[in-house]
């Protein structure tokens, strides 16, 4: 149910959770990730696991143009390659000192990432808008039968606190655990984005209950 295929997108994270010179968690299936934007607006994602020691790059910060490992300040660009090494200032870093990264692209206030250089389009979701992201201790099944309907390639509409919405399912990294991102209209108004938001927590308990009825059954 969620887009597993080689090639999909995945939604990592709302564009708005993600500021200039921030770096924030997220996950793909198969590992996890720090996804950042540097002070000139552009998305990088790469494995959350510095080269040198290890550290998770989702806990380090961003200057300028490079995302720095919180451990020992090794800096890395948009690239992956390490730029400097704080311990040895004169050394130029060998290119071969780098981290992984992964195909990003932001669409409707969502930001994707994928492992595939061969991943088509964006996935469209014209005229909405990201509103919040959830973390669930449930599944796709329980969230789609709470809410009713079908889910799409990851994608559940429906109506949420009495607000069409739309639901984005991802992998949360742990396991059992999903992220959800509600959309809703672009053209919303701010009551309706406060009880679709409301509406998205009483969704939640549904799903977390359902979730362990069928996992006690
Ligand atoms: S573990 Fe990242 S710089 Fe040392």
């Amino acid at each position: 149910m969620l887009p597993t295929q080689p090639h999909a997108w995945t939604p990592v994270a709302l564009s708005a959770d993600l500021p200039a010179a921030s770096v924030l968690p997220a996950h793909l299936p198969g590992g996890a990730l720090a996804v950042w934007r540097a002070e000139d607006g552009t998305v990088s994602a790469v494995a959350d696991r510095c080269p040198h020691r290890g550290m998770r790059l989702s806990h380090g910060f961003v200057r300028g143009e490079a995302l720095s490992c919180i451990y020992h300040g090794w800096r890395y660009g948009k690239t992956g390659r390490c730029l400097a090494i704080p311990a040895h200032p004169a050394l130029s870093p060998p290119d071969a000192i780098r981290v992984a990264t992964y195909r990003t692209g932001e669409r409707d206030g969502i930001i994707w990432v994928t492992r595939s250089q061969e991943a088509g389009a964006l996935p469209a979701h014209d005229g909405f808008v990201g509103l919040r992201s959830i973390t669930l201790a449930s599944t796709p099944e329980a969230l789609v039968s709470s809410l009713g309907g079908t889910a799409e390639g990851g994608s559940l509409d429906g109506t949420i606190g009495g607000v069409e919405a739309r639901l984005l399912m991802a992998p949360a990294g742990d396991e059992g655990a999903l992220l959800c991102h509600l959309l809703v209209a672009a053209d919303a108004m701010l009551e309706e984005k406060v009880a679709a938001s409301r509406g998205l927590e009483e969704l939640r308990r549904r799903a977390e209950a359902a979730g362990t009825t069928r996992a006690a059954a």
